[in-house]
């Protein structure tokens, strides 16, 4: 099959090309475990359900894959993509309506290939994806320098806490290194016992960073409470806000992105620099 048509096919006819504003956001955090794949995979879902087309891409190979958590087995990644061994259309899975995965390897190799190769081709491949609206980026744990560069190449960068001690002094120590290439970081509380819990652990760490940091500027976008049923879906291999639509947990997700879509409205004007697709790849690789 020829590739436009094969690309056509995955992702629908109705927008491709649509747009070269995609929007990257990067998910991260401290502590490992916290829940980035969980909340990357559901807060994609339901950015889809809303109308937008959604990439998320995997950056951390590790355990509990993306792919695995959405029940998928890529046999080929970006970085395929990268030595021009296929193209997008090879590597692209449709998970659901203006859902897909794109699979990833973990954030070094990635950005290691990157190193001292002609990539043109491949900047040129990647704006086939700009049909998509958003992108998802699932990074690693920790402050190492890919994940960091990772951070730096996109749009909004969005850390995951949960209220435990050792999980806040790590996130504490993200926000340090952080603060002074991008002012603004996002914050989602997850596996909170109430709002109230989750709402003082954002303040405390907010309060420390502001004595510490005097340009740092943090958002609590929201929370997602412990539940069982997130925990379940994660071992079931399902998204929990598509088959529990009406959850708490849902509500939660969605109380989240109608914060981030609030914040990036009004963030849209002020990004001089080189946006969507191809702007970001290049900031990724070429470390700006
Ligand atoms: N809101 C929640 N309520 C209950 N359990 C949760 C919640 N969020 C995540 N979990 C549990 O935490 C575990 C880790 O989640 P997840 O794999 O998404 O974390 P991660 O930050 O991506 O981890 P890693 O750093 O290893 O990539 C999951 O197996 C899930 O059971
Ligand atoms: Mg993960």
């Amino acid at each position: 099959m020829n590739q436009a048509r094969k690309l056509a096919e995955i992702v629908g006819s109705q927008n491709a090309g649509k747009n070269a504003k995609t929007r990257f956001l990067t998910i991260t955090s401290g502590k490992g475990g916290v829940g980035k794949t969980t909340i990357s995979a559901n807060l994609g879902y339901l950015l889809a359900k809303r109308g937008f087309s959604v990439g998320i891409l995997d950056a951390d190979i590790g355990l509990a894959n993306l792919d695995v958590m959405l029940g998928v087995k890529p046999q080929k990644t970006i970085l395929n993509l990268m030595k021009g061994e296929c193209g997008v259309e090879d590597i692209l899975i449709k998970i659901d309506e203006r859902f897909y995965l794109v699979p990833g390897e973990s954030g070094g190799d990635i950005l290691k290939f990157g190193e001292g190769y002609a990539l043109e081709r491949f900047f040129e491949e990647v704006k086939k994806l700009d049909f998509l609206d958003f992108i998802i980026i699932d990074t690693g744990a920790g402050i190492g320098e890919s994940v960091q560069t990772f951070l730096k190449a996109a749009d909004e960068a969005i850390v995951v806490t949960t209220p435990d001690p050792a999980a806040i002094t790590d996130a504490y120590a993200m926000i340090k290194v952080l603060c002074d290439s991008r002012q603004r970081l996002l914050f989602i509380l997850n596996q909170t016992q109430s709002d109230r819990e989750g709402r003082q652990v954002f303040e405390k760490i907010r309060k420390v960073a502001e004595k510490n940091l005097p340009n740092v500027n943090l958002r609590l976008l929201g929370q997602l409470s412990r539940d069982s049923e997130v925990a379940k879906s994660v071992r079931g291999r399902y998204l929990f806000s598509k088959e529990f639509a009406s959850s708490r947990s849902t509500a939660n997700l969605n109380e989240i992105l109608d914060a981030m879509l609030q914040l990036m409205e009004r963030g849209v004007l002020e990004t001089p620099e080189e946006s969507g697709i191809g702007g970001f790849f290049k900031r990724l690789l070429t470390k700006f």
